[in-house]
């Protein structure tokens, strides 16, 4: 989604403004921009395309010590030269770069035009920087200005504004979009995501709702929208720039496919107990007698977060016996759920900045309900809004299409199930036996990734099919649901899951030569119904590539991959799946990076 930078000090605040530009390019965009102060004027360039198509529009002569920048993904007006952000006032005085969607922009717009002003653009966010021109004349504060024209708007935004009369100092706001100050010597940063400022400073500062800050080259000032100072610990973001490199990988997925032995064994790390066959879960905090207290598990969170809920749910139940279930939040929110004291929820955010989900997490805590979040960006609203929950360690995840993230979700599900079951009912038998499953899983991933030129030959195979059908069944469905969102959404090959036992309700009309199913078939007590379903494919002529623990002269092809436990299986089941989707959209030459009309995170309704 779009994204803002900005930089106040002694340095070149354009070039600057540009690298963080790039470094906010995985998020998706349609257009860039950028604004610096000047000797009491702005100079300002915005293009249709990308941060490169920017820095050739940029003239070597655009000095300045402040400024704002912004990647834009159209929601109001299409994707254009004028529609791009920075937007000015009528005087061009002020420029304003907003993340988020002012939902009363068509009636603040009526009136600002019925007072006479001009507005340039079809975006919502060019009432922000008219409000705030009109503001600035009133007030010799610019932080006074910005809150003031904030007051009449409805509707969310992360925002940054500089005034050319004011060139050392910026402000920045948030509402439901992230805003995060970068501290540096002598100089400042503010960006939405800290990708933009990594490779400054590690130094951070995250704004809350409804804050406001003001930063200048020697320190930054927090604000309450009444206007109090509010105290902010920086801290340290344990990332650095090096984790933002694609690694030597043509694309940043194949780099984030590859580091899963990595990044689960991070999950892991410190968290298995040999003497009691449980999960070291600090930041969960509760004590065992509040753990116990549960008799429900409704995980909540949006696309591939919400299929490891799925995932996650399936665990739980088994392991610790307590019902679960998972829902889209961006669902949940939205139907007035009942939240009951007994029941634990559970968020997943790989970002922890998703509108929907943390949007559904404000509304359970203003129920009263306990919430726990399994996020991945430390520090992020969803961490910092949630009761307490696991880290993912899974380092930035930065291809739209989310791998990493979703494996070490899974990982942390299985040890939070392992957790609650071995304060229930779980032996200490079975404790072990997870705990030795999970230990084998970084080892197995390698096993998988050294399929990858199978995979590739069969995705190419595939590739030029019109659409796949993916099946599972029951601990299989998950992982057929995250196996159809990873083709449809980096080849564009339509892709629909379904669980197997479904399928001669309705589906099975769909079966053809035309239309290939990849089936997951693991080694459980479902084998032969799920061989079953093979036969019935097979019947009416449709082609089958099987995902499993061993070949079937049902299916066409075979992936073969590692067993681990039953419990355990669905982790390493997906893998195949991602490397699949990798390769058939290498080989229909998509933006496998940046999917077309996708972002990385979905800061908007
Ligand atoms: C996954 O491949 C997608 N890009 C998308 O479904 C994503 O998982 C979803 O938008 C949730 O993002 P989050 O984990 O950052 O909240």
């Amino acid at each position: 989604m779009c994204g803002i930078v900005a930089y106040v000090g002694p340095k070149d605040a354009a070039s600057i403004l540009l690298e963080g530009l790039q470094r906010l390019e995985y998020r998706g965009y349609d257009s860039a921009g950028l604004a610096v102060v000047n000797a009491k004027s702005l100079k300002t360039r915005k293009v249709k395309g990308r941060v490169a198509d920017l820095a050739a529009a940029v003239p070597a002569k655009f000095k300045g010590t402040s400024g704002i920048g912004h990647t834009r993904w159209a929601t109001h007006g299409a994707p254009s030269d004028v529609n791009a952000h920075p937007h000015l006032d009528q005087e061009q005085r002020v420029a304003v770069v907003h993340n988020g969607i002012i939902e009363n922009a068509d009636e603040l717009r009526r009136r600002l035009e019925g007072e006479g002003v001009k507005f340039e653009s079809e975006t919502d966010s060019e009432v922000l920087s008219q409000l705030v021109g009109r503001m600035v004349k009133e007030t010799d504060s610019l932080r006074e200005a910005v809150s003031r024209a904030l007051k009449s708007v409805v509707g969310t935004y992360g925002i940054a504004v500089i005034d050319a009369q004011r060139p050392g100092e910026i402000v920045v706001a948030r509402n439901g979009s992230p805003i995060v100050l970068g501290l540096g010597e002598k100089e400042m940063f503010a960006a939405s995501d800290v990708a933009a400022l990594i490779r400054y400073t590690r130094q951070v500062v995250h704004l809350e709702d409804g804050e406001l800050a003001v930063i200048k080259a020697d320190g930054f000032n927090t604000f309450t929208s009444d206007a109090r100072e509010t105290a902010k610990e920086p801290f340290t973001v344990d990332w650095d720039a090096g984790h933002y490199d694609n690694g030597g990988y043509e694309h940043y997925l194949l780099k984030e496919i590859s580091e899963q032995p990595d990044t689960v064994a991070r999950t892991l790390r410190g968290r298995i107990d040999d003497r009691f066959h449980i999960a070291h879960l600090g930041g969960l905090n509760m004590d065992a007698r509040e753990t116990r207290s549960f008799r429900r598990v409704k995980i909540i969170g949006c696309g591939s977060a919400y299929y490891s809920g799925q995932m996650g749910a399936q665990l739980i139940e088994e392991l610790a016996r307590i019902p679960a279930d998972a829902e889209p939040a961006s669902e949940f929110r939205y139907r007035s759920p009942v939240v009951e004291p007994d029941t634990l929820y559970v968020a997943i955010s790989q970002s922890g900045e998703t509108y929907d989900t943390l949007a559904a997490v404000q509304e359970l805590k203003r129920k009263g309900g306990r919430v726990l979040g399994i996020v991945n960006t430390v520090g992020s609203a969803i961490a910092r809004e949630t009761d307490g929950g696991i880290y993912l360690h899974a380092g930035p995840e930065v291809s739209v299409a989310s791998t990493k993230a979703f494996t070490s979700t899974a990982v942390a599900f299985a040890l939070l199930a392992l957790h609650l079951g071995r304060v229930r009912d779980l032996s200490p038998a079975d404790g072990r036996r997870i705990c030795e499953g999970l230990r084998r899983l970084p080892e197995q991933i390698k096993e998988i990734l050294t399929l990858e030129d199978r995979i590739r030959d069969l995705a190419k195979k595939y590739a030029d099919s019109p659409g796949m059908m993916f099946v599972g069944r029951v601990r299989g469905y998950p992982v057929a649901r995250e196996g159809a969102q990873k083709l449809k959404e980096i080849s564009y090959v339509h892709a629909e899951a379904y669980p197997a036992s479904e399928l001669k309700h309705g589906p099975l009309a769909l079966i053809s030569p035309e239309l290939p199913t990849v089936a997951i078939v693991p080694d459980d007590e479902l084998l032969d119904k799920n061989l079953t379903t093979l036969g019935e494919i097979r019947a009416r002529h449709g082609r089958i590539l099987m995902v499993g623990h061993r070949t079937s002269e049902a299916a066409d092809d075979c992936i073969v991959v590692p067993k681990n436990e039953v419990e355990l299986d669905p982790i390493l089941l997906t893998i195949p799946l991602q490397l699949f989707a990798y390769h058939a959209a290498v080989a229909l030459e998509r933006d496998v990076d940046r999917p077309r009309n996708l972002a990385k995170s979905v800061t908007v309704e």
